[in-house]
């Protein structure tokens, strides 16, 4: 089987989205597209897909549209997600709402959600059309599902670990778990292989969501591309915000209370005084070794998907290196 490294991929796949041209009227409805799907990131989900595909079949190319799908159905997440966490700053430029308005970040990511569709079924092998449907859909709905929770929870003090958990294998593990199974679908895997790499994509995901729970605290905002501390001043419920009402003391636990049902602070103070909180009950920590634990999980995973081990190398690359990213 010829292998292409994750590199190579990545590149075929921009190639091929550069090559895509958005040049219908009107304006305001596509630039908003064109400057979300320019302005970079990491290209994960698509990688993703073409390496699981390549476990299988050779002729990765034949399935850019499928990878231009994911691609473009993730951006739309972002469209929306930057609307409801009030977020200025995406991959180190302004959000499109920012950029532009509130109505284009909402109308051209329902665009974008209909051009996911568009994408996945152009080229699609009729055989595998209801099969890759019927991944795909199920997955954008629950990807729904999870920001939603992420949302309730925002308001919510008694948000449990678990519940936490259940909420980020939503609004992220799925898409991630989704685009490996469609790559394994396409690739003409078995049910079993395809289900495998699924599992292995959700313990990816949850490592990959908590890692960027840690980074919107703890990671350079000029290379995470993103304002740090979000996340506090939307007081999001995540692992260390759980964790750290789980291990304060009974006074610190009252400070941090009393930062999260603030309704009026300035906001480099309610940031610099909960990551003081995380710091102290060391949370940061506790997150990197609940990452390191999914990140393991997956891999053991990995390891029962029925191709030649040598053939799962440039998989267990990428995942690793996603593992230790800092953007
Ligand atoms: C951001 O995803 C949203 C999350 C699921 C955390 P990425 O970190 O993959 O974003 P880009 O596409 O690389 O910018
Ligand atoms: C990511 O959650 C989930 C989706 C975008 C669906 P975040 O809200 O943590 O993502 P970022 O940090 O804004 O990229
Ligand atoms: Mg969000
Ligand atoms: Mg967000
Ligand atoms: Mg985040």
């Amino acid at each position: 089987m010829k292998q292409q490294t994750p590199k190579e991929l990545q590149e075929l796949f921009h190639s091929y989205l550069n090559g895509l041209a958005y040049a219908r009227n009107p304006k305001g409805l596509y630039e908003p597209i064109e400057y979300v799907l320019d302005i970079g990131g990491k290209r994960i989900r698509p990688v993703l897909m073409l390496l699981a595909y390549n476990l299988f079949k050779e002729d990765v190319r034949s399935v850019l549209p499928q990878a231009v799908a994911l691609e473009t159905y993730h951006n739309f997440t972002l469209l929306h997600d930057d609307l409801m966490d009030k977020a200025d700053m995406r991959r180190g430029k302004p959000t499109v709402h920012k950029r532009w308005d509130e109505n284009a970040a909402i109308l051209s990511g329902d665009a974008m959600i209909i051009l996911a569709y568009q994408f996945l079924m152009q080229d699609c092998p009729a055989e595998y059309v209801k099969p890759v449907m019927e991944v795909f859909s199920q997955t954008a709905l629950e990807v729904c599902e999870g920001q939603q929770w992420d949302m309730e929870f925002e308001t919510r003090q008694d948000v449990t670990v678990g519940e936490y958990i259940g909420m980020i294998r939503l609004k992220t593990s799925v898409l991630l778990a989704g685009a490996l199974k469609v790559g394994a679908i396409l690739g003409g895997a078995s049910v079993q292989d395809a289900q495998t790499l699924y599992d292995f994509g959700i313990r990816i995901g949850l490592a990959f969501q908590l890692q960027d729970d840690w980074l919107d605290v703890y990671g350079d905002p000029k290379v995470f591309g993103k304002n740090i501390g979000g996340d506090i001043l939307c007081n999001k419920k995540t692992f260390m915000l759980i964790t750290a009402f789980e291990k304060a003391d009974e006074e610190t636990r009252a400070d941090l209370l009393r930062w999260v049902t603030a309704k009026e602070f300035e906001p480099a103070r309610k940031i610099a005084a909960v990551t003081a909180i995380y710091n102290k009950v060391k949370a940061g920590d506790i997150c990197q070794a609940k990452v390191e634990a999914y990140y393991q999980e997956g891999m053991r995973l990995l390891e029962q998907v029925q191709v030649e081990q040598g053939c799962k190398c440039f998989l267990q690359e990428f995942v690793t290196g996603l593992m230790h990213r800092n953007l």
